[in-house]
């Protein structure tokens, strides 16, 4: 690895604005985010419902594409990348935590943490060993069979991280990982993803907890749209509480 690469940060974003157009009109979810998160850190998100959270993490996951400014993600500019890349890119660089799990109803645990490697060189065989492994690594080896109605949401968030994870990415994207958890549960999964980012994975993660968005090395609030490190975290008191309500 050439020492450009190790000297990648993760994203680089600059002037990154995002505007939904409905028929009411342009709605600007994103406006203006400029944002540098650095390989193995760990940062969190935290705002009031609606202020563009998780239209930021989708962008960062390339999943959406901004309307205005520019994001790289691991060194490359996104906007530059064909079809072919980006996809290369969403399957191997970055895992992405959905705020709903989006488990395929029909699979079971182990075969959604299979079909997220469906598009890759594995064998079905490699690809079934992998599967339970990782199950193993969240808990979930004897729950490898089952399908996600059996599952509890704390379970089921499991099985989206083992998916999220499949593929070996080097950043990890979580969108309230713990949104629909107890405390209990939510600190077992706090566990798991502050574990993975002791091994050197980057984690950006969306949260309405205080005492997640407390534990962070760093925390960036978002209103309406905009990120501000600034603000303190008991300024934002009010914006946690709000939202969790
Ligand atoms: N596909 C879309 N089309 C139009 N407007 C959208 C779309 N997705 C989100 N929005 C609007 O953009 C704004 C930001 O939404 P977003 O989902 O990013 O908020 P959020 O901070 O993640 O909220 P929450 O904490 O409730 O998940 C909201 O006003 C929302 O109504
Ligand atoms: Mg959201």
């Amino acid at each position: 690895m050439s020492t450009e690469t190790l000297n990648q940060n993760a994203f680089e974003l600059i002037g990154v604005g995002r505007t939904y157009a409905t028929e009411a009109g342009g709605i600007d979810a994103v406006k203006n985010i400029d944002l540098v998160i650095g390989r193995g850190e760990y940062v969190v998100i935290v705002g009031p419902s609606g202020s563009g959270k998780s239209t930021l993490l989708q962008l960062m996951g390339m999943l959406d594409q901004p309307t205005r400014g520019h994001i790289k993600c691991a060194g490359e500019e996104v906007s530059a990348l064909s079809e072919a890349e980006l996809a290369e890119m969403r399957l191997h660089k970055v895992g992405f935590i959905f705020q709903q799990f989006n488990l395929i109803p029909t699979l079971t645990a182990q075969q959604n943490v299979e079909i997220a490697m469906f598009p890759t060189d594995l064998t079905k065989d490699a690809a079934k060993a992998r599967a339970i492994k990782l199950l193993g690594q969240v808990g979930l080896a004897d729950r490898a069979d089952h399908y996600p109605s059996q599952l509890s949401g704390g379970e089921q968030q499991r099985v989206a991280i083992a998916r999220a994870l499949a593929n070996e990415p080097e950043i990890l994207l979580a969108d309230e990982p713990t949104g629909n958890l107890d405390s209990t549960t939510s600190d077992e999964i706090l566990t798991l993803l502050r574990g993975l980012n002791d091994e050197g994975l980057t984690l950006a993660l969306i949260t309405h907890d205080r005492e997640i968005a407390e534990s962070a090395p760093r925390t960036y609030v978002m209103r309406d749209g905009e990120l501000n490190s600034q603000e303190t975290l008991s300024e934002a008191t009010g914006a946690i509480n709000t939202a969790a309500l």
